[in-house]
């Protein structure tokens, strides 16, 4: 069974990740979306929250399981037999951040490649920084995040409120 990760912080989940996971998951049998507690990070968002948007996001896809990481990536990635990491790429921007930790994975687990999923257009530019961002200002963020889970997103960064 070909196994592959979607690592990240989610913080919180985006369209554009939801874009990718499900397109992974269309692609391979099985998909472990893996939330990570990213050190160098300070999140706006519990683990345990974060977690419970990507369960409202991805209910209903059978071959998708999200857990809760720490650690290496490329130690879970050997612990559960993962062949891949799928990530996305939104513009050359993103691409040297992701090489270098592609690189870096490699290394450390040379069974495990990874694989850049190119983003959606309608996605580009969404990342989970625009999300708090504009959020923090008050502004309209329905375009960014899941319908089922946008209200709960507005009410707890910005009090609600906005629509
Ligand atoms: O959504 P993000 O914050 O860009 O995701 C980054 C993430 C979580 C994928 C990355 O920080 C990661 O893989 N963290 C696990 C720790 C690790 O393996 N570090 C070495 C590889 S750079």
């Amino acid at each position: 069974m070909r196994t592959v990760i979607c690592p990240g912080s989610f913080d919180p989940v985006t369209r554009g990740h939801i874009d990718i996971i499900k397109r992974a998951a269309k692609t391979f049998e099985k998909v472990i979306v893996a939330v990570f507690v990213n050190k160098a990070k300070i999140p706006c968002f519990t683990i345990e929250e974060r977690i419970h948007f990507l369960e409202k996001a991805l209910e209903g896809i059978e071959n998708v399981e999200i857990v809760a990481c720490e650690g290496l990536l490329a130690d879970y990635a050997r612990e559960r037999h993962a062949t891949a990491v799928v990530k996305g790429l939104r513009a050359m921007s993103d691409f040297e951040y992701e090489f270098q930790m592609a690189l870096t994975n490699k290394m450390l687990n040379p069974e495990l490649e990874t694989l850049f999923f190119s983003s959606s257009a309608e996605n580009m530019y969404v990342s989970s920084s625009i999300v708090k961002s504009v959020a923090s200002f008050g502004g309209n963020i329905r375009d960014f995040v899941p319908e089922c889970i946008h209200d709960e997103i507005r009410d707890r960064l910005c009090g609600g409120g906005v629509d």
